[in-house]
């Protein structure tokens, strides 16, 4: 057995991005299979034919990530097509699993960019933005191995509260308070299981962090309570803009103490976001990132336990001068006949007004009293956001467990909250692409996470979303949500199928006590969640191949289906295991399967789940939230034979912010 190894080296001078907690004494020469350039910012490795690269956390395309080039760069881009390179969060972490395993961390808070065998097919070529960064190389005999010593570096993972492991109901937007009361009652008078219902934008005043639309909510503070007596969590979306308005105090306060981004010129850097004009707070000031995370108070003092941040790659819909400059551009191919070459221009201004990298480059930071252009540290900066507000939880709220997930991270944001896989659309490949970037999520140290059940963008269909949640029953972070003008999609909306929801909802609340004992055994041993299969049952060709299934703690597998129109899908079985196929938790069948492929069906109100050899499957009997799950009706399905036992987490007591969970050994 190979011993594990991690090594550290140092290239100019690193920003820290305090993404790894342990100190690592520095080396100096690379190991020899791994090529570097004189400048060091290229790294080069040859790929074996057979070799597969993992890793790099919200990404698109698939479990193993060859094939493609990919950066890391905190992007706002709701069109997830696979010839993205960077979706919404940073995560520069990679694994080559072959003859000769080994992970690489690239420690550096701006774009790297990963050619995983895009230019040459048997190459990892990383490029470094800047020679300026800490590469970590992990040696071990196994990718789970590495995976766990990866983890170690980086800190356990951010545990959420057991009441977020039910399900939880989103849409931009439930325009008031009667919207979110119908919502709430329609979950409860159809029978489904819901714990939490989210207020998205509107429910503020004008776009404005930390102010109530009274209007639309009057008298919040007895609204929060009135759901919480449904046992409801109401979880409220924090933007990282702030509105620039006379006299709304945080802006005044934040200008005043000059707690905002500045532009090259030292004045505040304004950009347009949904209040229009606004400016940033400068998370990466440790200064402002207390005043900002200090503001969250407003809302927990009213009652609200769990917030979602939102916009803070930053997402620009617009600056100042990009704005004039476009409009000069417009108004100079007025009233001309616009050929090819201008109607690009047009559409490229037009297009190029929004998250454009000429603006990240005017943006500066005052980090721990010196100006740093936002352009190096782009990464950061959602990270920074949501550190600052976990940290103020723990003043504010030592007593809480507060949920909280970001649209935007960097490794090292695992440890204060999870994130959602961000604008996902109404497709069946999305279902597909939710179940893949779950394992490469957990290598990076997210464990709290999830897709928009049924899509965010474009229109959801009935079958679409039953398949989705065939899977989101799965996921810790399982809510549904949808944008702005497209079709509703609550699962009461749909009634051919109302029974299918019902039960797979009931389904979820069965699977709870299994979902979070292993949650919390992957956040305690720095393990994965969800497993690819090839990490298991390695040396198995085909399993080392699979693509679409996936171990579930340790002891189920899961294989959904994310086809239209498909009555089952082929399925791999890497070892002996019992099906259970679920009409609903009471309604099963049980088929033994011996190692092979097998074409399985499963219908449109079913789902499969694989438990393995000698594991057994919790399950207790649904309620219609959380906190009425009862525990005395926990009973095993699986290979129950005497003498075994399963470790069973609950939620126990709250300290300076955190759980403490309760371990149960029992005996089957
Ligand atoms: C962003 C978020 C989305 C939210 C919308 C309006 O697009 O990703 O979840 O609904 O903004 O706030």
């Amino acid at each position: 057995m190979k011993t594990t190894s991690i090594q550290k080296y140092v290239f100019g001078k690193p920003i820290d991005t305090k993404a790894v907690i342990k100190d690592v004494d520095i080396s100096e020469n690379l190991p020899n299979y791994i090529g570097i350039s004189d400048d060091k910012q290229t790294i080069a490795i040859s790929l074996g034919e057979s070799d597969k690269v993992y890793g790099l956390g919200e990404a698109v395309r698939g479990i193993n990530k060859r094939g493609w080039i990919y950066e890391t760069y905190c992007n706002d881009d709701p069109v997830h097509t696979e010839t993205k390179r960077s979706l919404y969060g940073a995560h520069p972490f990679v694994m080559i699993a072959g003859n000769h395993t080994f992970g690489l961390f690239v420690d550096f808070p701006d774009r790297v960019t990963f050619d995983v065998g895009y230019t040459d097919i048997n190459k990892l070529q990383i490029t470094v933005k800047e020679a300026n960064y800490s590469l970590y190389v992990i040696e071990s005999d196994s990718p789970r191995s590495i995976v766990k010593h990866f983890r170690q570096l980086i800190g356990k993972s951010y545990i959420a509260p057991f009441w977020a492991f039910g399900f939880q109901q989103s849409r931009w937007s439930y325009a008031n308070a009667d919207a979110v009361r119908s919502v709430i009652d329609n979950y409860r008078s159809n029978g489904f299981p819901i714990d939490a219902v989210y207020l998205d934008i509107d429910y503020m005043e004008d776009f404005k962090d930390f102010t109530i639309n009274e209007e639309r909510f009057p008298n919040f503070k007895k609204f929060v309570e009135e759901a919480k007596e449904k046992n409801i969590h109401l979880v409220p979306i924090i933007d990282a803009g702030v509105k620039i308005e006379k006299g709304y105090k945080i802006y005044e306060e934040g200008k005043a103490l000059s707690y905002f981004c500045k532009d090259e010129d030292g004045n505040d850097f304004i950009a347009a976001v949904w209040p229009g004009k606004v400016c940033f707070p400068d998370f990466l000031n440790n200064a402002a990132a207390n005043w900002f995370g200090e503001k969250y108070k407003y809302l927990i003092d009213m009652g609200i336990d769990g917030f979602w941040n939102d916009m803070n790659e930053p997402a620009i819909f617009y600056s100042e001068k990009r704005l004039d400059k476009a409009i000069d551009t417009i108004a100079e191919l007025k009233c001309r006949n616009i050929g090819i070459y201008d109607y690009f221009r047009l559409k490229d201004t037009v297009y190029g007004i929004s998250n454009n990298p000429d603006d990240y480059k005017s943006i500066y930071h005052s980090i721990d009293g010196t100006q740093v252009c936002h352009d190096r540290v782009h990464n950061l900066f959602g990270t920074c956001m949501t550190k600052s507000a976990a940290n103020a939880f723990k003043r504010i709220a030592p007593d809480k467990n507060i949920l909280m997930f970001s649209r935007a991270s960097y490794i090292g944001m695992h440890r204060y909250s999870g994130i959602w896989m961000g604008d996902n659309q109404s497709w069946w490949s999305h279902i597909k692409l939710n179940l893949q970037m779950l394992p490469s999520l957990n290598m990076c140290g997210f464990l709290y996470s999830g897709a928009d059940i049924g899509g965010f963008g474009d229109n959801c269909t009935e079958d679409l979303l039953l398949r989705w949640l065939a899977l989101g029953i799965f996921t810790p972070l399982m809510r549904n949500h949808s944008a702005l003008g497209t079709r509703d999609q609550e699962f009461y909306r749909f009634s051919s199928h109302k029974e299918a929801f019902r039960s797979l909802l009931q389904l979820r609340y069965s699977l709870i006590p299994y979902i979070y004992s292993e949650f919390i055994k992957a956040a305690e041993n720095n393990e994965l969640l969800f497993t690819p299969l090839s990490f298991e049952y390695r040396g198995d060709k085909y399993a080392e191949s699979i693509e679409d299934q996936l171990l579930v703690g340790e002891n189920i597998m899961i294989a959904p289906v994310y086809e239209p129109n498909a009555v089952g899908r082929y399925v791999y079985i890497p070892e002996e295991m019992t099906a259970v196929h679920f009409k609903a938790y009471d309604d099963y069948t049980l088929h033994q399967y011996s190692k092979g492929h097998y074409y399985i069906e499963i219908p449109l109100n079913e789902v499969v789940v694989f438990i393995r050899k000698n594991k057994v499957l919790p399950l207790v009997s649904p309620a219609d939230c959380t906190a009425n799950l009862d525990m005395s009706t926990l009973h095993f399905i699986g290979d129950v034979a005497k003498g075994q036992t399963y470790t069973l987490y609950t939620e126990g007591k709250v300290e300076n912010g955190e759980t403490v969970v309760q371990k149960h050994v029992l005996s089957i």
